[in-house]
């Protein structure tokens, strides 16, 4: 009894303190209508108000917009919505979550919770885990008795192939290959996979020191240089995910790198491409191993929220079982929370799940736990280096060389882990 009148009681407290939460939400695909489903949910039993901040879909874009409200502890945004590749960045910034999260901290992939805690602070809580993948037409490739690629090599001419004699039988429109090359974080990520899959290495390992092989990273660079004005358009130069699925999705590509949440927009009612499309893991190099791009997305507090408690409450709600598996049956958002693999009404809701498993074993990551606070300049030599090969103002050696010095620089100035013995 007195229990009950004690959570009676806390009750009506927190429902006296109501309180108005700000949560940024990313805008690719499906996010910022089921994070709204959600954190609308979440006030509605709570007895708290949500407002959604819609927040640049470019990952790039949107962590400068963070750097810049937290420089200025702006009480803007409570709950912040932050890519897998920055608690190291933005940690300074962030609440920790361990005491709130502790009863359910170790429901989630570990490798993620360690990911998420910074000098023993849990900064963020695991929201969605991401993965690249390819996408394929499937009645293209029967219609032209090719086989899903194994290797780069075998897209690039199946791709070419199939756009050669679409275009002559009067497909004037269709294109082999897209994929996301702006120079941005989904740049490092699409070129992290012809790297590592070339064998070219990981950019830095784990103990901090480069990974880098310069001759299979141009061989790797070069291909995808060949790709743009033949395979893909030269817009390409300027596609991120959204701006690749919207020239799939309408019909104009073979072959398409995103992540699994292109899917359920895909196989919309509304999708011209609608049951025509295959998954697969992404290729492997001429004599390497597939790889794809580790991301995600996890759930932070702001240090300088004005309604930390209500804030964290969001968070757990929403990165939580019961929303995690709405999310994935609805939108296909792939859980952070291993038992949910293991539920049938998951499983059945998208074939993602059973090829995300394969592809898990090839999953690389990108070095940003190990380079903490610099990572960013990592990836940002990174990209533009890339985007200089694809773009043709240099060549891939000479770009991979030029990018060899600059990683040398930032990891001298920014001294991280152990020294390179290189
Ligand atoms: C997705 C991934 C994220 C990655 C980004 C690149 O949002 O979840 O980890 O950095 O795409 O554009």
């Amino acid at each position: 009894m007195r229990l009950l009148l004690g959570t009676v009681l806390a009750m009506l407290a927190g429902l006296a303190h109501a309180a108005t939460v700000a949560i940024s939400c990313g805008a690719v695909g499906r996010e910022l209508e089921l994070c709204r489903e959600g954190a609308e949910a979440w006030a509605a039993r709570s007895g708290h108000t949500v407002r959604l901040v819609s927040t640049p879909s470019s990952g790039t874009e949107r962590l400068a917009l963070y750097q810049q409200l937290l420089a200025a502890r702006a009480p803007d945004i409570d709950v912040l919505q932050i890519d897998v590749v920055w608690p190291g960045i933005l940690a300074p910034h962030l609440a920790d979550l361990s005491a709130a999260a502790r009863a359910v901290a170790d429901e989630h992939l570990a490798s993620l919770v360690r990911n998420n805690t910074v000098d023993g602070r849990l900064v963020a809580l695991p929201w969605f885990v991401d993965l690249g993948l390819l996408y394929y037409r499937r009645d293209l490739l029967e219609r032209h008795a090719a086989r899903v690629p194994r290797t780069w090599p075998e897209l690039t001419e199946t791709a070419a192939r199939i756009q050669r004699a679409e275009r002559d039988a009067g497909n004037a429109r269709l294109w082999g290959f897209v994929f996301q090359g702006r120079a941005y974080e989904g740049l490092t990520c699409n070129a992290l996979e012809w790297l590592a899959s070339h064998g070219a290495g990981a950019l830095i390992d784990a103990q901090g020191r480069l990974d880098l092989r310069p001759a299979p990273a141009a061989a790797a660079m070069a291909l995808a240089a060949s790709w743009v004005g033949t395979i893909s358009p030269r817009g390409v130069l300027n596609y991120a995910e959204e701006e690749a699925r919207g020239l799939f999705q309408s019909g104009h590509a073979v072959f398409m790198r995103n992540w699994p949440y292109a899917w359920a927009l895909l196989q919309d009612a509304a999708s011209p491409v609608r049951g025509r499309v295959g998954i697969a893991t992404l290729p492997a190099g001429p004599d390497g191993a597939p790889a794809a791009a580790l991301g995600g997305q996890q759930l932070a507090v702001s240090r300088y929220s004005r309604e930390p408690e209500a804030a964290a409450s969001l968070a757990l709600y929403l990165s939580g079982r019961a929303e995690q598996k709405r999310r994935a049956i609805a939108g296909g958002y792939h859980p952070t929370r291993p038992a949910l693999y293991a539920d049938p009404e998951v499983l059945a809701a998208s074939p993602l799940f059973a090829v995300l498993g394969a592809a898990l074993d090839d999953a690389v990551a990108r070095p940003a736990s190990v380079t903490g606070p610099a990572y960013n300049r990592v990836s940002f030599a990174f990209a533009n280096a890339v985007h200089a090969a694809l773009a043709g103002q240099s060549d891939a050696a000479t770009s991979v060389r030029a990018f060899e010095r600059q990683l040398r620089r930032i990891k001298r100035r920014a001294d991280w882990a152990a020294p390179d013995r290189r």
